[in-house]
Parts: C-alpha cells; structure tokens; sequence
C-alpha cells in the first residue's frame, strides 16, 4: 500500500468526521442567543464591517431582537446585499446602511458626524471590523492600514459616539479583539508603520492586543457613566478573514476550517453575549472568551500604566491638529 492508498481509507474520513463531532460538541457555547429573549425595541446598534463574516450575524440577532440597526460598511454594493438579507431574514426594516472606511480617519469622523446628527441615541456599538495580512500600506494619515483599520479607526469611532452613548446609557461597546493578542507586542513606532514585519497574523496580533488595552482603560474612564466597554475572542472562525493571505494558505484554512473551525453565526455569539445578555449587564473592562466565559487576557493587556500611556498615545494620533 503506498501513502495515497492509506489517505483513501475510509477509516481516516471515519476518524476525521469522529474528531469534528467531537470538536463541534467541544465548542458549544455555554450561552444559547436564541434561548435568550431579551427585546432591543427602541434600541439602536451600530455594527461596523456588517456585510459579511461575524458582523453580519451579530447584525441580524440585534435586528431580530428589534433594534434600529446601523450597518457600518465600506462598501455600498456588499453593504447594500447584507441590509437587504438582513431585512428579510429579521422582518425588521429599521435596518440602515451608513458607508465608512475604519482605515481612513476622515472618513471615521464624516460617518460619526452623520451618526450625531441623526441618531437620538446609541446603545450598543459593536466594533467588528477588521483585516489580517494586509502588506505594508501607508494611509494618508501616515498610519501602517492594519492599524488604522482595527486600532486607530475604531478608536476614534468610538471616542466621537461616546457622548451620545453617554446620553443613552445604560449603553455597551463590545470590542472584537482575538486570542492572537496574546502573541502582540507593544510599540507606539508600530503605529507609522515602522519596526513592523509584514508576516503573516504578525502585524494583526499586535493591532488585536492594542484593542484589548484600550477598550480596558476606556472602560476605567468611562466608570460611573452606565456606559461598559468589553473585548470578545468570536472563536477560530470560517470567514474570509485571510483573504489577503496566500491561496495555499487559505486552501489549508478552508479546508480544516470546513472541518473544526466555527461558522460565522457561532463566532457571533460571544459578542451577541457581550452586547445584550442580563448576566453582562454592568461588567466592564473585561474580555470575553468565545465559549462566552471571563478569561484574563495576556499580562500587557492588563497593565493599567500601559494603557494609559497607549490610550494617549492613540488620542494624539487620531486628533485633528
Ligand atoms: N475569523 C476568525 O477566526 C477571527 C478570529 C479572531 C478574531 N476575529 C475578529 O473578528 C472580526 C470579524 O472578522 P471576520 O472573521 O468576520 O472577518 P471578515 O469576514 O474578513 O469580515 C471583516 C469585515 O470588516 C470589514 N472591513 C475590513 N476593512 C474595513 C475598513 N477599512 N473599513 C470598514 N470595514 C472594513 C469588511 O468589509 P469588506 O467586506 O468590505 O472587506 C468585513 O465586513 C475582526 O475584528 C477579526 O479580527 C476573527
Ligand atoms: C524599534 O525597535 C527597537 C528595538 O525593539 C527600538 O529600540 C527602537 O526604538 C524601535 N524604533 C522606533 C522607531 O521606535
Ligand atoms: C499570531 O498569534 C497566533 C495565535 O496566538 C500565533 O499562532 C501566531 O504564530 C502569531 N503570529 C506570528 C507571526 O507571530
């Protein structure tokens, strides 16, 4: 029998199936967003990157829960798809698309101002957007693009709502971070582009651990408001998140993905938790795992002088000189 015959073998896909139940029961959530029935009427939600991957599910539970749902897309073409899907799925219609582009800070600030002039309130912003592999871009505001897109945009984003927040309390921003933090490293020269190595989840980790720290000293200034701020891990999740990685490399995600990896609407569900669950409501400056429990964070996401000092940081890099 040579290699390929034993790769035919119908005990390896027996196995291979076995292990996937295995796995698939192993992740269940301990939190069922269908079994929970809290009500979002009268609530408005807005959701960044919503036209696809977990964005979109987590979009469609605050729709079907009867929230006004602001979908923060990029692009009006796959924007305008997921507005519609979601509208007929829920039943909702106070579903609606506002464009922006989280890599571009002008942008944040011409999307957030239209927010501000048109919402009468906000209870829950979740900041979902993100990309992974980007190769070295320099944005017009003189930002490394993986950084302005899931750092410094969304930072920004949610420092312009947080008065309107404020206003709506009890509110909640449920930040989308990842395990991959644990691997980041801090280095405010990382912002511009430089000291970076453009492998891989490198530079992403790195944007995922700076997520976490700020979305803790937030929830330390925002103390005493009624408004909470939390980091989820969604999970290891089938979506197109590599989309900028190499074809083999997705091929091997896809296909073990296909296998082991969360669906999108299972990776939503710790950030669905996170945003409207009873047993959330009031924790703050926490992080949540993907099977929806509390789990410490890596050490330099914890440390407060640390964060200070990035919270500054990310202040001056996205105020208007
Ligand atoms: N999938 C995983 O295994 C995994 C694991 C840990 C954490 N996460 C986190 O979960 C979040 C969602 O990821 P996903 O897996 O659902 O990824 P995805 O399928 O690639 O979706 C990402 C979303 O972000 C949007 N986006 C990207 N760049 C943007 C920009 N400059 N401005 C506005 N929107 C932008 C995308 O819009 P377009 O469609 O227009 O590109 C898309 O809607 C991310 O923050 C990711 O880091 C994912
Ligand atoms: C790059 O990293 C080195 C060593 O980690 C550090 O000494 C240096 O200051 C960093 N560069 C910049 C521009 O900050
Ligand atoms: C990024 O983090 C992941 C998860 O912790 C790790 O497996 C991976 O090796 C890291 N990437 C790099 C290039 O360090």
């Amino acid at each position: 029998m040579n290699m390929l015959d034993i790769l035919h073998h119908p005990l390896w896909a027996f196995c291979a199936a076995l292990l996937a139940l295995v796995v698939r029961l192993q992740r269940r959530g301990r939190w069922d967003p269908k079994a929970c029935n809290v009500r979002l009427k009268g609530k408005t939600a807005v959701v960044t990157g919503a036209n696809t991957g977990i964005g979109k599910f987590i979009a469609l539970d605050f729709a079907r829960r009867g929230a006004r749902v602001i979908l923060a897309c990029r692009s009006e073409a796959r924007g305008t798809a997921a507005l519609e899907e979601i509208r007929e799925k829920s039943g909702n219609s106070d579903i609606h698309l506002r464009l922006v582009d989280l890599s571009i800070l002008d942008s944040v600030r011409e999307f957030a101002k239209r927010i501000l002039e048109e919402e009468k309130a906000l209870h829950i912003l979740v900041n979902n957007a993100g990309v992974s592999g980007l190769p070295r871009q320099i944005t017009k505001d003189g930002l490394d693009a993986s950084f302005a897109t899931n750092h410094l945009g969304p930072f920004l984003l949610t420092n312009l709502l947080l008065d309107l927040m404020k206003r709506s309390a009890p509110a909640r921003i449920v930040t989308l971070s990842s395990v991959n933090h644990k691997k980041g490293h801090v280095d405010f020269a990382h912002f511009h582009g430089e000291n970076l190595t453009y492998y891989m989840d490198k530079v992403y980790n790195h944007t995922k651990l700076h997520n976490i720290i700020c979305t803790n000293e937030l929830a330390r200034r925002l103390r005493g408001t009624g408004v909470t701020a939390n980091s989820v891990h969604p999970g290891i999740v089938l979506t197109k998140v590599l989309r900028h990685y190499p074809l083999m490399v997705r091929c091997i995600f896809n296909f073990i993905g296909f296998l082991f990896f969360k669906s999108p609407e299972e990776g939503a569900v710790s950030s669905i938790y996170c945003a409207v669950a009873e047993d959330t409501e009031g924790i703050t400056g926490k992080y949540f795992d993907s099977d929806c429990s509390l789990v410490l964070p890596s050490p330099l996401a914890r440390d407060p002088a640390l964060a200070a000092k990035d919270f500054e940081m990310c202040e001056r890099l996205t105020s208007k000189l």
